[in-house]
């Protein structure tokens, strides 16, 4: 192997999306608008995750492909270069399994047990009949998605760091048994704040209180001024506090210092209503998501050319995955 090609390669980075919807702004936050500022510094491998979204949305199935197009869409629009980085949908991309499994094996359930993620979400996944190997084994796929593209760094939010320390514990397992030389991927904690749903609980479709990364101008501002408001100010005259209002919350993520000090004040002093207040949100979240969606919409009003896009990252991920599996299947004599 020439050693030249090797340093000069930028390093690579992977992460991706589970596919289990539209993409929320909670997806924007805590990843995309991260994985923006990485795509000339490292070669960088993003997909749909879509196995990871049947481990809980196998009822579902039917939507995938949809909500597979969406993301992509999704991913372009905001910024994410089809032609610098390598975007790829996971269930087309087969050697992902193959990997899974052959680390499956080398995995001791203890290992899986032991994660926050699956401990935390067990009472959860027996009510929602998602108490299943696939999920259980969740961590172990995640780890062949960063292996089969030798994935260095990781880009995710604090709730990921515990399935990412799995890998890394996976991938040395293998590189001992077999000899090899996996990467072992390290996580790059990016900023992600905690993203409330529009009425102030968990972000959650069930709650229909989600606001996603691209929305329709009519639904955006129809959502913005559903959301509540401090309840001490019933009327315009009364003073109100923005630290108990979920709209300030959002003006957190969505606007600038200035605006944040028009809040405060103008609220504490019953200066502003909160019609104006939610105005200035709603201006805020479409100076940012305008352009992004009419990119959205322009791809997604041209199947063929998307469908191109998406083929051809996947066949780019492909190549790069095989050559791996390749490695592998040597490492193990099988
Ligand atoms: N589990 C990640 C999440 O829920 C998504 C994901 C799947 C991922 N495979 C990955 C992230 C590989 C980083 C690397 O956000
Ligand atoms: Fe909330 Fe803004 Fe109304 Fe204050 S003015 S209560 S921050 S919506």
């Amino acid at each position: 192997m020439s050693s030249t090609l090797e340093t000069k390669r930028k390093p690579r980075m992977m992460s991706g999306a589970r596919t289990t919807g539209h993409l929320h702004i909670g997806n924007y936050f805590g990843a995309i608008r991260n994985w923006i500022k990485f795509q000339d510094e490292y070669e960088c491998f993003f997909g749909a995750m879509d196995w990871h979204g049947m481990t809980t949305a196998y009822k579902s199935t039917e939507e995938m492909q949809k909500w597979n197009r969406d993301i992509f869409a999704e991913f372009i629009a905001w910024g994410l270069d089809p032609q610098k980085n390598v975007l790829f949908i996971q269930s087309q991309v087969p050697e992902h399994l193959e990997l899974f499994m052959i680390f499956a094996n080398l995995t001791p359930m203890g290992w899986l047990e032991r994660v926050p993620t699956w401990k935390d979400a067990e009472e959860e996944a027996k009510a929602s009949d998602t108490h299943n190997l696939g999920r259980f084994a969740y961590p172990v796929l995640q780890a062949a998605d960063i292996a089969l593209y030798g994935g260095m760094k990781v880009p995710v939010g604090q709730d990921q760091v515990s399935n990412i320390e799995l890998a890394r514990e996976i991938t040395r397992r293998f590189n001992h048994l077999y000899k090899a030389k996996l990467p072992e991927p390290q996580v790059i904690l990016t900023d992600s704040p905690v993203v409330p749903g529009l009425d102030g609980r968990k972000m959650s479709k069930s709650y229909g209180n989600t606001l996603f990364m691209t929305e329709e101008p009519k639904v955006l501002e129809k959502k913005v001024k559903a959301m509540p408001t401090d309840p001490q100010r019933a009327r315009r005259e009364d003073a109100g506090d923005p630290s108990k209002c979920n709209v300030f919350s959002y003006h957190k993520l969505f606007s600038s210092t200035e605006d944040l000090v028009w809040v405060q004040e103008g609220c504490r002093s019953a200066g502003i209503g909160c019609g104006d207040c939610k105005a200035r949100l709603l201006g805020n979240i479409n100076a940012l998501s305008e352009k992004p969606r009419e990119i959205k919409k322009d791809l997604l009003n041209q199947p063929k050319i998307l469908d191109e896009i998406i083929a051809d990252g996947n066949a780019r991920a492909r190549k790069v995955a095989q050559a791996t599996l390749l490695q592998v299947r040597e490492r193990m004599k099988i």
